[in-house]
């Protein structure tokens, strides 16, 4: 398993779980099996409302605490000072756990100030140690200059939209010059780079048989090969075990370039400066 160190010295997987639309149903068996498989990173979030089952999953694994990395967010309708802590210990209430190892914002809000309200109480949170680091989800640049601006701690991760349609290059640029790790989210957008007749099918597909891969192996190590953490989802045992086993495809300069010019500034998901599901002031 390969690690990014965050500012703060914290150990990260790079390559987790991603359990979105995973139903608190499905959430048990698909944890327990990535965590049988070598996954020791997921990727949970209050809306996701399947933080109970991946916590009985983490605890029925028996995996050491400390070999897990969990990530969890504050919901989108939750944002504020009192509730950046009050949410947490729901979170950790429903996880069975003592402290998270990530707790992100997960949209910015458009006001700056609530923003930079609901941080303050993100921070103290990291201060009592109940997130071993924090950070946020779908800020854009200029949420975080606006962030920056009053915020003690820099965040130590930003997790947004990131696949072929969508390289995010100059985000990536302005997050390494902070020291701000960046996590992918919908990798494979929404099945688009599946799509045989699609944009990015013709060049994902040439480099996946080169290396008797497949497409959404291509991608995982394109973005941990740039230093991008990346956070799949699948509920289907055979993909978990692909996906996991993308760390070992290592992928030449000049076919991260061809991938990187499949770019097209294309979203799958909503625009964090056109959201209505968050809190506007
Ligand atoms: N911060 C945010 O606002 C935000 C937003 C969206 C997502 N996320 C996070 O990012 C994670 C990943 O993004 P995502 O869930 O949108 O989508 P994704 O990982 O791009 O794609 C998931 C879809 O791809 C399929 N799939 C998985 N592995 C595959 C493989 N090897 N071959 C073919 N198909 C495969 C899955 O099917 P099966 O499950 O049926 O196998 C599922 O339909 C989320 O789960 C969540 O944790 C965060």
């Amino acid at each position: 398993m390969q690690y990014k160190t965050l500012s703060n010295g914290v150990k990260m997987p790079m390559l987790g779980l991603g359990t979105f639309k995973v139903s608190e149903g499905e959430a048990y068996d698909t944890v327990l099996e990535a965590l049988k498989l070598g996954y020791r990173h997921i990727d949970t979030a209050q809306i996701y409302g399947n933080e109970a089952s991946v916590g009985r999953a983490i605890k029925d694994s028996g995996i050491p605490r400390d070999e897990l990395f969990v990530t969890t967010k504050l919901s989108p309708i939750n944002l504020g000072y009192e509730q950046a802590k009050s949410e947490l210990k729901i979170s950790l209430d429903k996880l069975g756990l003592d402290y998270v190892d990530l707790y992100l914002i997960h949209w910015p809000s458009p006001s700056n100030a609530l923003n930079q309200l609901t941080w303050r109480g993100m921070e103290e949170v990291y201060e009592q140690k109940l997130a071993r680091a924090i950070g946020v989800s779908n800020f854009k640049i200029h949420h975080m200059d606006a962030l920056l601006q009053t915020a003690k701690i820099v965040p130590m991760a930003n997790q947004i939209e990131m696949h072929p349609g969508l390289y995010q290059l100059p985000t990536q640029v302005y997050l390494n010059e902070k020291n701000i790790a960046m996590i992918s989210y919908g990798p494979f957008m929404k099945g688009e780079v599946f799509v045989e007749d699609g944009p990015y099918y013709p060049v994902l597909k040439g480099i996946a048989d080169k290396h008797q891969s497949t497409i959404a192996q291509v991608i995982i190590s394109w973005g941990i090969q740039r230093g991008i953490l990346m956070i799949p989802k699948s509920v289907t045992p055979k993909r978990l075990k692909e996906n996991l086993e993308a760390q070992d495809l290592f992928l030449s300069v000049e076919e991260i370039a061809a991938i990187n010019q499949l770019n097209r500034g294309r979203r799958v998901y909503t625009d964090p400066d056109n959201n209505s599901f968050v809190k506007q002031s």
